[in-house]
């Protein structure tokens, strides 16, 4: 039936609309909704905050538990928390983009964000929409619906570069390719597709015919159950 509790993951490199995509998708199911990245921004927050050497994987994995983690789950409102404390504007600034990679490669790090992902999943009653970079192979791998989203390194350039307004599209194309290569080679749960995941590559797509997409995906899973 059409009310079946749903779980999508969708997962891709940056600049791809995952965030949008996933957002708008929830919101017109009426699903819940789970930002993986903003958890590993907010860790990563923390330990530039208390001035932990991210440089240092085993000081990172010896504080790894401490910070407390929370995620709002309405689209329309995703809100995180680390210790109380609201840190939705920090966490996207150039500094914890830079350094979330070396962060989120930490082994004792994933196992802890991993743990809160599907704690959060689980407690979804009528289905979520979750984006990542490893929901898909190993956060969720009986997910209903896997999605990977693909653009050119260009187009992701540009679109990030909206976002930030004036910044220079090649600095900010030469920081994307290098997070990539960081997220797609670490040994832990890297950014890749799973073999039964639904390829859509958004370079030629508006961001409403990416929704519209992952839309009837959904449905169309939803109708065969
Ligand atoms: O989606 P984002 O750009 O906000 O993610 C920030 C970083 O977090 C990304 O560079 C890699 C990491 N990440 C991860 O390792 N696993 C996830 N499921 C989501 C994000």
């Amino acid at each position: 039936g059409a009310a079946q509790p749903v779980i999508v993951a969708i997962d891709g490199p940056a600049g791809t609309g995952k965030s949008s995509t996933s957002k708008a998708v929830a919101t017109q199911l009426g699903l819940s909704y789970l930002d993986t990245g903003a958890q590993y921004r907010a860790i990563t927050w923390w330990m530039v905050t208390n001035a932990i050497d991210v440089d240092d994987p085993s000081a990172i994995a010896a504080v790894a538990g401490k910070p407390e983690i929370v995620s709002g789950t309405d689209p329309a409102n995703p809100t995180i928390t680390v210790d109380g404390v609201d840190v939705s504007a920090p966490i996207r600034t150039q500094e914890v983009s830079s350094r979330v990679s070396a962060v989120s490669a930490v082994p004792e790090v994933r196992a802890r964000i991993t743990e809160l992902q599907r704690a959060v999943a689980a407690g979804a009653e009528g289905g979520i929409v979750v984006e990542g970079r490893d929901i898909g192979t190993t956060v969720l791998p009986d997910a209903d619906l896997k999605i990977f989203l693909t653009a050119s390194a260009e187009a992701r350039a540009a679109r990030r570069n909206g976002e930030l307004k004036g910044a220079d599209v090649n600095a900010t194309r030469e920081a994307l390719i290098k997070r990539d290569a960081a997220d797609s080679s670490r040994k832990t749960s890297p950014l890749a597709k799973a073999d039964d995941a639904v390829e859509v590559d958004t370079t030629e797509l508006t961001l409403t015919q990416v929704i519209e997409c992952v839309v009837t995906l959904v449905e169309e899973k939803r109708a065969g159950k």
